[in-house]
């Protein structure tokens, strides 16, 4: 029988006490044998929970099942958005619901247009409320109290509460990542401000806006949805539903948690520029779709999302990186935005200068004078002459083999453009790269990746991406 810690409260007789003194030495060293034993097993487990340094040893890691959504929408917009919902919102994987302001009229002939993966609530009456805003929309103030409806709800296992638009895109594996950097047992406030210098001086530089997504940790939910109510009396005068939440976060002394994958998108016309130089840090959400041209030439709108999640299938965290190599025997300088485009610039392109955004877009006010910059981030003009010296390639397909990926680009051809010099023949850039897998201290502390020019072939070049070596520097090699 084996040795077990019960034994002490088995009764004892004599025949066992005699037994138990001629055992005496053997259970001596039998004791000594299990103490080592437990000190040695328990100094072994504590080397091991040092050097795998998860910042929250006592709890699992925070998967999309800890995440719950409320999302903003209405009886009006729901039937034309609910399409940027069902991208991201998958039945038993993701929780949430969306929040109409009054029921959608789903009789038997329209049935299957409203085969939306999200379930609806209907928000509560906020007719009561005060709304003082010139022009602005009181919904607003039920918007805000989504955060309350939703808390209300108590629903089991909540690390983080998700708020956005029914036209925001949220990339939910990298949202998972990112809020795994914080203790969802402490107060948190995560999102992103604006891209337009106007609307963050007009609210705030430290707000969340709405519709790049507003993250807000469990406890926290729980203490604002409980002073919400009070807070909205006093802020009837603000414009939207952000602001409210801003306020009243002010007031329990929170302030925001910037995360720079977060994307209001308060601009307009080609995203281009904003796609192809993304911070290193994952995609977390896009918005304002419908005011931007489809992210992917030659698409509607749809099919460019698509498009770009059939590389977000594949590989989330690397979707947008940028990753820039060389090609010294034909004087080419390469910059990759992965799952997305490929650029091929002409000479020597160093490396700080490719990290500016391009200015492909327009401010989000129209009044705006084009010429001012009216952004939150480094922009690089576009040469005057249309036809500049760089090739621009698109994601065409994507595959992966086990732990390698295969993507695609092909060639976007400006008409107007005559072909002329190196770039004249490249018609395909093909871009090799492992699966992006970053342990949570490769995650806190990122850099960006490296890659080289595998071969040239025909009408184009492959490309491999791999983590840059120790003392690794990216330029043209002479
Ligand atoms: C979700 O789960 C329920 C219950 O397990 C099941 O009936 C339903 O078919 C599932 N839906 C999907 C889309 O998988
Ligand atoms: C987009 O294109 C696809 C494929 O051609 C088509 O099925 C879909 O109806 C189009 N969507 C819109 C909104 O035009
Ligand atoms: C890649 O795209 C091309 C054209 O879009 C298509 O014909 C081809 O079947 C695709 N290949 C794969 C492997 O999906
Ligand atoms: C990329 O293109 C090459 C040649 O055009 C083809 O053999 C390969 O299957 C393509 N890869 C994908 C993922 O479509």
């Amino acid at each position: 029988m084996p040795p077990s810690p019960y034994h002490n409260h088995s009764p004892r007789n004599s025949q066992t006490q005699t037994l138990t003194t001629r055992l005496k030495p053997l259970l001596i060293l039998f004791t000594s044998i299990i103490l080592l034993y437990f000190l040695l097993s328990h100094t072994h487990i504590s080397q091991n929970s040092a050097t795998t340094t998860t910042p929250y040893p006592l709890s699992t890691p925070t998967c999309i099942h800890h995440l719950v959504f409320g999302i903003a929408s209405s009886s009006n917009s729901f039937p034309k958005r609910q399409s940027y919902i069902n991208t991201w919102f998958h039945p038993n994987v993701t929780r949430g619901y969306v929040f109409l302001d009054e029921n959608i009229n789903t009789n038997n002939n329209n049935k299957k247009k409203f085969k939306s993966s999200i379930p609806r609530l209907i928000s509560h009456d906020t007719s009561h409320f005060p709304y003082t805003f010139r022009g602005g929309l009181r919904s607003a103030i039920r918007v805000t109290r989504i955060v309350k409806e939703i808390v209300e709800l108590n629903l089991p296992n909540v690390r983080w509460y998700v708020f956005g638009d029914d036209d925001t895109v949220f990339f939910t594996d990298n949202l998972v990542k990112t809020l795994s950097k914080y203790d969802h047992n402490k107060w948190y406030y995560i999102g992103s401000n604006s891209e337009s210098f106007e609307q963050n001086s007009r609210y705030s530089f430290e707000m969340a806006f709405g519709g790049g997504g507003i993250v807000i940790s469990y406890p926290l939910a729980k203490v604002l949805a409980k002073v919400l109510d009070s807070c909205l009396l006093r802020y009837a005068h603000l414009y939207g539903s952000d602001s409210r939440i801003f306020s009243c976060l002010a007031e329990l002394g929170v302030v925001l948690s910037h995360e720079p994958g977060f994307h209001q998108v308060d601009i307009r016309g080609n995203l281009f520029g904003l796609l192809s130089s993304h911070p290193l840090a994952p995609l977390v959400s896009l918005h304002h779709l419908d005011s931007v041209e489809p992210i992917f030439p030659g698409m509607n709108r749809t099919q460019a999302l698509e498009q770009l999640f059939s590389a977000v299938k594949v590989d989330p965290l690397r979707v947008l990186q940028q990753t820039v190599c060389y090609d010294h025997s034909k004087s080419l300088t390469i910059s990759i935005s992965w799952g997305y485009s490929v650029q091929v610039f002409e000479g020597n392109q160093l490396l700080p200068d490719l990290l500016p955004v391009q200015r492909t877009f327009l401010p989000w006010k129209r009044s705006l004078n084009v010429n001012s910059n009216p952004f939150t981030f480094n922009v690089k003009e576009l040469s005057r002459d249309s036809c500049q010296k760089s090739a621009i390639f698109f994601l065409e397909n994507i595959s992966s083999k086990t732990n390698e990926i295969q993507s695609n680009y092909s060639r976007q051809l400006f008409k107007k453009c005559p072909q002329i010099g190196i770039l004249k023949d490249l018609e395909q850039i093909r871009v090799l790269s492992p699966k992006l897998d970053l342990d949570a201290s490769q995650f806190q502390a990122q850099r960006r990746h490296c890659c080289d020019v595998l071969s040239s072939f025909d009408k184009g070049m492959e490309i491999g991406i791999r983590p840059c070596g120790d003392e690794e520097l990216i330029f043209m090699t002479p």
